[in-house]
């Protein structure tokens, strides 16, 4: 993983948290949920690997940078894929900003995009 020593040019305000939050919300939560904490995400452990918890201590533990890399060039051949074509470089790093600041897992609502059947049919696919 890249970027180790890249530093977030954005301060670390509540108006760029709500930036990072806007973006997460457009592009993560499909899978990551709201939260960042897989709520709502119905396939969420049953992937391989796993979505992590973006709250965890590993996640945590990544410098800014690593963070950035990360979500810029996603994780082949996992599940996590690249944003550096949809997102700009600012909205990169307000997402990592909003990753420091996550709200408690659960407060958030389901993200919404998935209905009744599509998490029947998901399950039944375990
Ligand atoms: C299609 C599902 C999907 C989407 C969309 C997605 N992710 Fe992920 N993400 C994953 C999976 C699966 C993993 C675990 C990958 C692994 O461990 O190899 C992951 C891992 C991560 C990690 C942890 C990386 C690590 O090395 O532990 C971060 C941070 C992350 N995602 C952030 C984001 C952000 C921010 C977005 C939106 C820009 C996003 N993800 C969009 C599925 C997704």
């Amino acid at each position: 993983m890249g970027g180790k020593k890249d530093v977030n040019p954005l301060p670390p305000t509540q108006e760029t948290i709500r930036e990072g939050q806007v973006a997460f919300s457009h592009y993560c939560i499909s899978c990551h949920g709201l939260d960042g904490q897989n709520t709502g995400v119905p396939f969420a452990d049953q992937v391989s690997p796993p979505v992590p918890m973006l709250a965890s201590p590993e996640v945590q533990g990544y410098t800014d940078g690593q963070l950035r890399s990360v979500i810029a060039n996603g994780i082949f051949p996992s599940g996590m894929p690249a944003s550096k074509e949809l997102l700009s470089d600012e909205e990169i790093w307000s997402i990592v900003t909003y990753i420091r600041h996550l709200p408690p897992k659960g407060s958030l609502v389901d993200p919404g995009v998935y209905s009744d059947e599509e998490v029947d049919r998901l399950k039944q696919k375990k």
